[in-house]
């Protein structure tokens, strides 16, 4: 089973589809996980997972922690915020702190393709990237790929963006008198770009998987 976990907090939105995508082109089960609404906190340092790898926190965490041990792969989609992966995606890869005690391991040698949404475009020096694969990495999971997603600023449709001169509105269109469509970054559907790389990532984990 390929699990995606998709880290945004806006269901159905670039993330989610990003992640389903390559699901989509895998042949075989797959599990998608929303972390939206979800209630995971970070990694409080207890220790309670040493004796056994398993979290000891009664959040959401524990059920999606299940759903990565049993996964063949993992999908991760991580909204870029504030060139970091944001707080949910952040507290997940915490937590995940709990795998790996006595030498066990639970996620080690499972494929990792790794997404991160956001405007920027920076896919070698992307921070979002390095940090999610950081934390995979000290898992010994094994990242077989990993890019970025176009997704849109915020500023396009907070409703004060037109005069604001710190937003991206006016950074990126001057002042304009309203957004117009071809502002507008396209929806994932519409980055033929975004879903190639999609499409791969899932026979890249097809391949891996049926080598093994
Ligand atoms: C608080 C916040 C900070 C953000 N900071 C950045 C940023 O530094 N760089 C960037 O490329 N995108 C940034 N974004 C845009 C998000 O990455 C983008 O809206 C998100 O990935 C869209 O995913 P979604 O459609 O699944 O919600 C930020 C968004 C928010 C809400």
């Amino acid at each position: 089973m390929i699990l995606g976990i998709s880290g945004s907090p806006r269901p159905n939105r670039i993330t989610d589809h990003a992640v389903k995508k390559v699901l989509s082109n895998y042949e075989g089960e797959t599990k998608f996980i929303s972390l939206a609404g979800k209630h995971i906190a970070g990694c409080i340092a207890c220790l309670g997972c040493t004796k056994d790898n398993g979290c000891v926190i009664k959040d959401d965490f524990p059920e999606i922690a299940e759903a990565m041990v049993r996964a063949d792969g993992i999908v991760l989609g991580v909204p870029n915020y504030y060139d970091m992966p944001n707080a949910l995606s952040h507290s997940l890869l915490e937590r995940c702190f709990c795998f790996r005690h006595q030498s066990v391991f639970q996620l080690k040698d499972k494929p990792v393709v790794i997404i991160s949404t956001g405007y920027s475009k920076d896919e070698e020096n992307s921070q979002v990237l390095k940090i999610v694969e950081y934390f995979t990495k000290s898992n010994k999971m094994n990242v077989v790929s990993k890019f970025l997603v176009g997704a849109y600023s915020q500023c396009y449709t907070c409703k004060y963006s037109l005069p604001c001169v710190d937003g991206n509105v006016v950074k990126n269109n001057g002042f304009v008198d309203e957004i117009t469509p071809e502002m507008l970054p396209p929806e994932f559907d519409k980055q033929p770009a975004s879903v190639a790389k999609c499409e791969n990532a899932g026979r890249i984990l097809q391949e891996y998987l049926s080598k093994k």
